[in-house]
This record gives structure tokens, sequence and C-alpha cells, in this order.
């Protein structure tokens, strides 16, 4: 059945692989950036800051949308410890709108939040587990899960530390890290910080399926390997040919540090395998292969 889709942050990093995935199940899509003008892989972007509320809720009317996928935000824990109150307002105040708005019109709605809720003391989190912040960022997201969870019809779905090519031509810190690997720059590299990295074309695929099915509540999405950020750079560095030794293993900081980084919130993501078993869940080597061709 085809749905009226409405994309927040359709700019960003993962908004992005959201869009390009949307435009293959070929519903019509509103996509929104929040500064960004133009258009996108063909798509008309409507540059709409989510603390602007009467211009969100009329764009919100004008689209018209039966399911609305949220990623815009304020994504980085340096960005939302620098401005607390701008932070809530993007992301707590902003996803409250929208979810008020969502109700409202009986549209379904998908936040996309982070596995940055959890303070990594243990790792592989499932769903049942508390969310215990410790920035900011982490905390914004939790209390913008509460309100979308919330809805009658929603779904919050943390995805993992998500990785590949950038594809709006703003380098990420993954991009970086393949500029030094190839000009053999040194990168430096926490051997004590773990996640489960979800290729961002999978992480896509997965939202995009959860999102059109009528799954509700709480999931977490994350790739099937558990790995240090310096295991991610051997491993990049494996599949581009290049020369590992530029990468510098460190350790997080343990003092001197804004806020502290969670150690391992690496997830548990045996109820989205259960409930989509035929979602693709490609290993580091195979997403990066699936994204080979969006390489620059
Ligand atoms: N990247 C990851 O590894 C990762 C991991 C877990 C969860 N997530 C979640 O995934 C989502 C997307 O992350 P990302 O990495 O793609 O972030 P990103 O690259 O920083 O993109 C953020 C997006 O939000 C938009 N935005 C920012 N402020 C806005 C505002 N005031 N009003 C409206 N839109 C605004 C931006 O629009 P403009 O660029 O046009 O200003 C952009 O489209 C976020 O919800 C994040 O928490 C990301």
């Amino acid at each position: 059945m085809q749905q009226r889709f409405l994309l927040t942050g359709a700019t960003g990093y993962f908004g992005a692989y959201l869009l390009r995935e949307a435009q293959r199940i070929a519903d019509p899509i509103a996509a929104w950036s929040g500064s960004q003008t133009g258009e996108l892989f063909g798509t008309k972007l409507h540059t709409i800051d989510l603390c602007q509320k009467n211009r969100v809720a009329d764009y919100f009317r004008a689209a018209g949308p039966s399911l609305v996928v949220h990623s815009a935000a304020w994504a980085t824990i340096s960005r939302c410890f620098r401005d607390p109150p701008a932070a809530r307002r993007v992301n707590v105040e902003g996803t409250r709108l929208l979810a008020e708005l969502s109700e409202q019109s009986r549209a379904r709605l998908l936040f996309v939040s982070t596995d940055l809720v959890f303070d990594g003391t243990r790792g592989m989190y499932d769903e049942r587990d508390a969310p215990a912040p410790t920035s900011v960022y982490g905390q914004t997201k939790v209390d913008a899960e509460q309100a979308v969870l919330a809805c009658p019809d929603s779904v919050v779905v943390r995805v993992s530390l998500l990785f590949g090519p950038s594809l709006t031509g703003r380098p990420s810190f993954f991009d970086q890290q393949v500029a030094a690997l190839r000009n053999r720059e040194p990168c430096e590299l926490f051997q004590d910080e773990w996640r489960t990295p979800l290729g961002l074309h999978a992480a896509a695929a997965a939202i995009m399926r959860i999102a059109r099915s009528g799954f509700r509540g709480l999931v977490h999405v994350g790739g099937p390997e558990r790995m240090s950020r310096l295991e991610m750079g051997h491993r990049l560095a494996a599949f581009l040919h290049c020369d590992p030794s530029i990468l510098v293993s460190t350790n997080r900081p343990v003092s001197g540090s804004i806020e502290p980084r969670p150690r391992d919130v690496s997830l548990d993501s045996t109820l989205w395998r259960e409930s989509f078993p035929e979602a693709v869940w490609p290993s580091w080597n195979e997403a990066l292969e699936a994204m080979a061709a969006d390489f620059h």
C-alpha cells in the first residue's frame, strides 16, 4: 500500500541513506532539512527548523503524511554539550511536537534513537535494559523516546554506530579515516570503546522496513560484530589495501574530558532479528563491499 511519507533530517549522514532507500520504494516523499536548501537525489528539500513550531505544524499538515520517519537531531555529543538548552529544543521539544502532530493526524511515527542512551558499563544491551545516558545528547534522546512511545502508533529504533561513505559531500568521521589512510596521515582511534557498528545502507533498509511494518515499541538495530574503534580502523585499512601503521591506538580520555565517553554501548539486536528475519545483516566487510560504489 502506498503511504505519504515524511522524512526529517534528510540531509544528514544517515538521512541521505534513508532518503535514497525511500526513493527506491517510491512512495511520495516530503523530505525535510534543517538548514540546507535545494534538492537531494532529485527530491526537493523543505527547509524547516524544528524549533519553529508554527512552520513545522503548517508543513506537516501540508504534507499530510501517513508515515513519519524522524531522523533530524543535533546528533553529536560535543554539539549538545556546548548548548544543552538548544539541544533540548531540537531533540526533545522538536520530537514532542512531531509526536503530537502525528497522533492528531493518526500518522505512524518512527523515531531514530541511539546506542548512546546507555552508560556503557556492560555492553550488549537489549530493550529491557534501563537507559542511563552519560551525555546531554544521550539524555535528550531518552526524553524524546518517551514522547514518541506515548503515541499509539509509534516505534523507537535505537541504532548503533553507523558507518559508510557520506552521500552529502559533508565528510563524516568515517570519511576522515578513509582520507587519513589513503594519505598516510596519523589517525588516533580508541582501543577501549566498543560498539556494534552497522553499515548505513543496511540501517536505512532496516528502518524503512520497520517503518512500513506494524511493529510498535522499542527495538535495537545494531551490527552483527562487536568491535573497538581501533579494530574498525584496522578492518577499514585492510579493505582499502592501506598501510594500517598510521593508526594510533589510544584510550578514551579519563580526565579533562567534557563528558565521559561510554566504554561499551554494543547492542543486542535479537528482537529485531527475530521480528524481521529477512532483513540483511551485513558484517563489517560485507557492508563495505555493498557500499563500495559510494566511496569517493
Ligand atoms: N550517525 C550515527 O552513527 C548515528 C548513530 C546512532 C543514532 N543516530 C541518529 O540518527 C539520526 C541522524 O544522525 P546523522 O548522523 O545523520 O546526523 P547529522 O549528519 O548531524 O544530520 C542531522 C540532520 O538533522 C537536521 N537538523 C539539525 N538541526 C535541525 C533543526 N533544528 N531542525 C530541523 N532539522 C535539523 C540536519 O539538517 P541540515 O543539515 O539541513 O541543517 C540534518 O539533516 C539522529 O537522530 C541521530 O541521533 C546516528
